[in-house]
């Protein structure tokens, strides 16, 4: 039987003149051995709004089954970024100091010492090329995404656009953990070098109020008050700040940014530059530790990937960019430069920072909230010289580091947020403007405020795993999506490609998916649980509000009319 059915015909690569409808013919045999991959190329690029409504002769279960999987058609997407209220603002070289602002932080200043002192010795150098390859094929994959459509979701855009709806829900609600309760992490780290800073200056901040106010522990697993911490003020503080920064615009936002780039890659260059001469051999001997107490985590080579997934969180970040993706002036090119650019940039200087930390100090001295701190201190007592100077540096260095964290964590948290009200998934409040300062001021302050609770209130380590395993399965879903685009899209323009060809490009995602795969696998059971719980609200949510509300499935006629006006 002939079926014949209008279609809008966008696949003649984004050129509006050539934008027509087009009349297709199915069932009539003509697709022969490739008749699998034509359907499905088809459901991806020829669009038609009626096709989400419900038919007449539709049963109510294969509707709704249907409308979990419906997808945001590339072309939707790419009229956003023409449409959006947000103000265009983002250079190549800002985006590439947002993706380093987002990088350089806990990971490398708090959680390098204690990987080389509980895992991998020295050899957490090793670990931090292990954790940059992991995030290399990341990179690939979201520069990919990133240069075809580029709108501010991220991932959750990503995974509308390519496994349907209630997929890219899932992973909006999944980057929370990476924004959000990340954000919380580092709120936490900046009040221990806010402590340490005094410290050095024999001033000591009691623990009351410069601490969160419950423990976690891992085994058994419980949570509960920690006599005499009440509130972590320091965290709360800094968080609110940068809410009122992000406020008041992107502009300003990214200026501070920059300065305290600047300024964090001054420190790591000066803290390389000045120990590399107090290096100590002795230090890197052995520089693989053997194993100690039989379980694989601790030390020998498998340490070295015990240590690699706890490291892997000083790279997340990079892919943050891609969520001011709407405020990029050239979002296709510079979006790639601005995510393989700040990689590599922070790449080298990890490796360069851990050689000499691990150089100066015994890997069994840096197991503190300070490392840094305590590599200079070993320096101090070899050489009976004071390096007062060098450490009040390198601290105000690393509170401008996380800082800087904080500020992209909540810009890109709050962009996830926008995308997704202008969706109808969240409520419209999430999408709210300012007038004259164009930023989504009211999503800004609430996720400013929820984010400062969390650091006040829980401690580093939940919140810390969490981040990882919903940033792994954020890239593992970006991977995916990159992989069903080229199959059902190749003839959306891609200003970057992943190397290898038409096939062979594939060797990259489908290792970022085994590493992925295999770094959530690492993490420890109760933090996969809470990964599973925290999916579960999300569901809630999804069930219970977005499913009803989603602007393409309630009106798509009228969504593709508001977004692409020379639709019909
Ligand atoms: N990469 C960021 C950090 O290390 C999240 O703080």
């Amino acid at each position: 039987m002939t079926d014949t059915k209008t279609y809008y015909d966008h696949s003649g690569g984004g050129d509006d003149e050539r934008d027509v409808y087009v009349k297709e013919e199915s069932g009539s045999g003509k697709h022969g051995a490739f008749g699998f991959l034509h359907d499905i190329q088809s459901r991806y690029a020829k669009v038609d709004p009626t096709s989400y409504l419900r038919r007449s002769d539709e049963s109510a279960f294969h509707y709704w089954g249907r409308r979990l999987g419906a997808l945001k058609p590339v072309e939707l997407l790419l009229a956003e970024y023409d449409k959006a209220e947000l103000r265009k603002y983002l250079t190549w070289w800002q985006l590439i100091f947002i993706g380093i602002g987002s990088i350089i932080g806990t990971g490398i200043f708090v959680l390098s010492g204690q990987a080389a002192a509980n895992n991998a010795g020295p050899a957490v150098t090793v670990s931090f090329v292990i954790a940059a390859f992991a995030s290399a094929f990341a990179a690939l994959s979201y520069s990919e995404m990133a240069s075809m459509i580029p709108v501010s979701g991220s991932a959750y855009t990503y995974a509308y656009a390519t496994m349907g709806e209630f997929v890219g829900f899932t992973i909006g609600w999944d980057l929370i953990l990476e924004h959000l309760v990340g954000g919380a992490t580092v709120g936490v780290g900046w009040s221990g070098y806010f402590k340490k800073f005094f410290g050095l200056f024999d001033i000591y901040l009691g623990d009351s109020w410069t601490e969160p106010t419950v423990v976690w522990e891992e085994s058994p697993a419980r949570i509960y008050y920690a006599e005499g911490h009440y509130f972590n003020v320091p965290g709360f503080v800094v968080i609110m700040l940068v809410t009122i920064l992000l406020c008041i615009g992107i502009r300003q936002a990214s200026w501070v940014i920059s300065i305290i780039v600047v300024i964090k890659l001054v420190v790591v260059v000066l803290f390389i530059f000045a120990l590399c001469g107090f290096v100590d051999r002795e230090n890197y001997d052995p520089y693989v530790p053997p194993n100690t107490s039989g379980d694989w985590h601790f030390f020998g080579a498998p340490g070295i990937f015990a240590a690699a997934s706890t490291v892997f969180f000083a790279y997340i970040g990079f892919d943050s960019i891609t969520t001011a993706a709407l405020e990029a002036k050239n979002p296709k090119r510079d979006l790639p430069i601005g995510i393989i650019g700040s990689l590599v940039i922070t790449t080298v200087l990890y490796i360069g920072f851990c050689t000499v930390m691990t150089g100066a100090a015994h890997y069994s001295e840096l197991g503190t909230p300070t490392p840094v701190i305590s590599a200079i201190e070993a320096v101090e007592l070899r050489t009976e010289h004071s390096w007062l100077w060098l450490k009040v540096i390198v601290i105000l260095g690393a509170l401008a580091g996380l800082s800087s964290v904080l500020v992209v964590s909540v810009l890109a948290q709050t962009r996830v947020f926008y995308t997704m009200a202008k969706d109808g998934l969240l409520p419209e409040f999430f999408a709210k403007v300012h007038p004259r300062f164009k930023t989504p001021y009211r999503s800004t302050i609430l996720v400013g405020t929820v984010m400062a609770i969390a650091s006040a209130i829980l401690p580093v380590d939940l919140l810390g795993n969490m981040t990882s395993v919903g940033t792994l399965l954020a890239f593992f879903i970006v991977h995916c999506g990159v992989i069903v685009l080229r199959f059902t899209r190749p003839d959306v323009e891609r200003w970057f490609k992943i190397p290898g060809g038409k096939r062979f490009f594939i060797i990259f995602p489908l290792l970022g998916i085994v590493i992925s795969v295999l770094l959530i696998a690492v993490a420890e059971v109760t933090t996969i649980w809470r990964l599973f719980v925290w999916m579960g609200v999300g569901w809630i949510v999804y069930f219970s509000y977005a499913i009803r509300h989603s602007k393409l499935n309630r009106d798509p006629v009228g969504r593709f009319a508001e977004l692409i006006r020379y639709f019909f």
